[in-house]
């Protein structure tokens, strides 16, 4: 234990929900067991011991797994590039496209709409999004003004509601978008999860980092 309190193993930041399915044979092909509690989605632990005494993991949201690793509160994570390219921490650097939590960030508007609509004749949108940043830029590319409204989840509530006409936000089976009453326009980005590391540890811990990005990468490559 250091004398701030801290202890000096490394932390990993691993997202809850339903991508927590698709990491845990990422973690068990690197040699990765966490303590049982950490796949029991009742338990209100936190922070998980793993088989390595040197290495726990924490289970938080999926974009705040991102700021712990941006702050070095964790040395190493897995985030989406959707939120890597949200927030462009300059303290993570993501080596490695983990091949997980596979979707497709998009814009998508009612069915009645996009029957009638040209994006091509856009020039200033309001758009409900989690994604504010991605959403300008995007737009702004190409000479469309995006007033975005931040939401944090049900973005496909917002057209019907009258909060806006149009969403931009992550496309898996098409599901959700469909018992919405809403269609895909266009495509931003395709999505997957990414192995982030604090770059600050990444110098001074290199070694011990190293290990688990290549352990990472050979089950990657493999799959
Ligand atoms: C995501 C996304 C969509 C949905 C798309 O939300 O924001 O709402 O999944 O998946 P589908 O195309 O397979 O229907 P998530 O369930 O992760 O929860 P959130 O609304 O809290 O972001």
């Amino acid at each position: 234990m250091a004398d701030n309190g801290q202890d000096d193993g490394l932390i990993m930041a691993l997202p809850k929900g339903r991508i927590l399915k698709e990491v845990m044979p990422l973690l068990r092909g690197a040699g990765i067991e966490p303590e049982p509690a950490f796949e029991d989605p009742e338990s209100r632990q936190l922070r998980f011991a793993t088989n390595h005494p040197n290495l726990s993991i924490i289970r938080v949201r999926a974009f705040d797994a991102a700021t712990f690793v941006a702050f070095g509160a964790a040395q190493l994570g897995v985030v989406g590039n959707d939120v890597l390219m949200e927030f462009d921490y300059p303290d993570i650097y993501s080596p490695l496209d983990l091949g997980i939590g596979r979707c497709r960030m998009v814009v998508a508007e009612p069915k009645e709409v996009a029957d009638d609509d040209n994006p091509e004749r856009w020039s200033h949108i309001r758009v409900a999004t989690k994604y504010p940043q991605i959403t300008r830029r995007h737009f702004a590319g190409r000479g469309v003004q995006a007033e975005c409204i931040k939401l944090n989840g049900a973005m496909e509530l917002a057209p019907a509601l009258g909060l806006c006409r149009r969403i931009v936000d992550l496309v898996s089976s098409g599901e959700t978008l469909k018992a919405n009453g809403l269609v895909e326009v266009e495509q931003i980005a395709d999505i997957t999860s990414r192995l982030a590391v604090n770059r600050t540890a990444l110098k001074t811990r290199s070694e011990e980092i190293n290990g688990w990005v290549e352990s990472f990468r050979e089950v990657a490559d493999a799959a």
